[in-house]
């Protein structure tokens, strides 16, 4: 079996052009989508995502504050930028990039935000209301990835998905909507002492470990989709997941490549996320 890829550029050009007209629509009823952007320092990864991050912005629409700041900045002018933001009726939702600087408390920042403009769903009252089935925004990974499977008209109930990671970022996020979804889920980590064993078992897996060949094609059950979340650099410093791609593809039904996979789908939910506050707004 070959598997079919699934084209993460395609997916998020036909959800980003969902997004700009839903733009076009809430502007013409007085509202007009507004997402800021926060980078501290200059960590040149961090740079290219809040780049693109904008870039994306402007194509469908929404408009975007970007604030670069001094590494030096403090925490407490942090906060109070956040803080500002919070107040500010043009802006519908708040990005600060992570990493921040190591004087900087990440968790004091992120939880400074106010729940209704966190639209990268990493406060704790977005964590919360995904683990309670609330309404709530979902991280961007992960639902990125949930609507890779919805795409291609993926079923979950049932199913045996498998999680490699346990981040708050994407691993557990993910667990979380595969089991909303009524897919039986198990999270593997760094202590799991037989990957493979679970992996085997699995008819969906999602591997978000930040690390090359995590999953290779002894590991993975005939027929099962693979979503690779991994964003690596191998030997030639070319761009790979943390899947063995061409190994995988040769087992796998479905399959999502590096780069052309989740990594677009996480700019495509945070446009969504923004405007779905926007459509609160309008509607409060
Ligand atoms: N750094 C790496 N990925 C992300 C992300 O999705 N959001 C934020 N805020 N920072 C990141």
């Amino acid at each position: 079996m070959t598997a079919s890829i699934i084209d993460g550029n395609a997916l998020s050009a036909l959800l980003r052009q969902q997004v700009t007209d839903q733009v076009k629509a809430l502007q013409a009823r007085g509202v007009n989508p507004g997402l800021a952007v926060i980078l501290v320092g200059d960590n040149p990864a961090s740079q290219v995502y809040v780049r693109n991050k904008v870039k994306a912005c402007e194509q469908t629409g929404i408009h975007s504050l970007l604030e670069k700041h001094d590494a030096a900045m403090t925490e407490a002018e942090l906060l109070a930028r956040v803080h500002a933001l919070n107040q500010d009726k043009q802006i519908h939702g708040i990005l600060v990039q992570l990493p921040l600087p190591a004087h900087i408390n990440a968790e004091k920042v992120i939880e400074a935000i106010a729940p209704e403009k966190d639209v990268d769903g990493f406060h704790v009252a977005s964590a919360g209301a995904l683990m309670t089935g609330l309404p709530g925004y979902w991280p961007c990974t992960p639902h990125g990835c949930m609507k890779m499977l919805e795409h291609i008209g993926y079923s979950l109930r049932g199913k045996h998905a498998v999680v490699i990671g346990r981040s708050n970022i994407v691993g557990k996020p993910m667990a979380l909507m595969l089991l909303q979804a009524h897919a039986t889920v198990t999270i593997c980590h760094s202590a799991t002492p037989d990957l493979k064993a679970h992996t085997l078992q699995a008819d969906v897996i999602v591997a978000a470990v930040g690390k090359r060949n995590v999953l290779t094609a002894d590991m993975v059950k005939p027929g099962a989709v693979v979503i690779d979340v991994g964003m690596n650099r191998d030997d030639e410093g070319k761009l790979c997941g943390d899947v063995d791609y061409e190994g995988v593809k040769q087992v796998a039904s479905y399959i999502t490549p590096v780069p052309g996979g989740v990594g677009p789908m996480t700019i495509t939910m945070l446009l969504v996320n923004t405007l779905a506050s926007a459509e609160q707004h309008a509607a409060s």
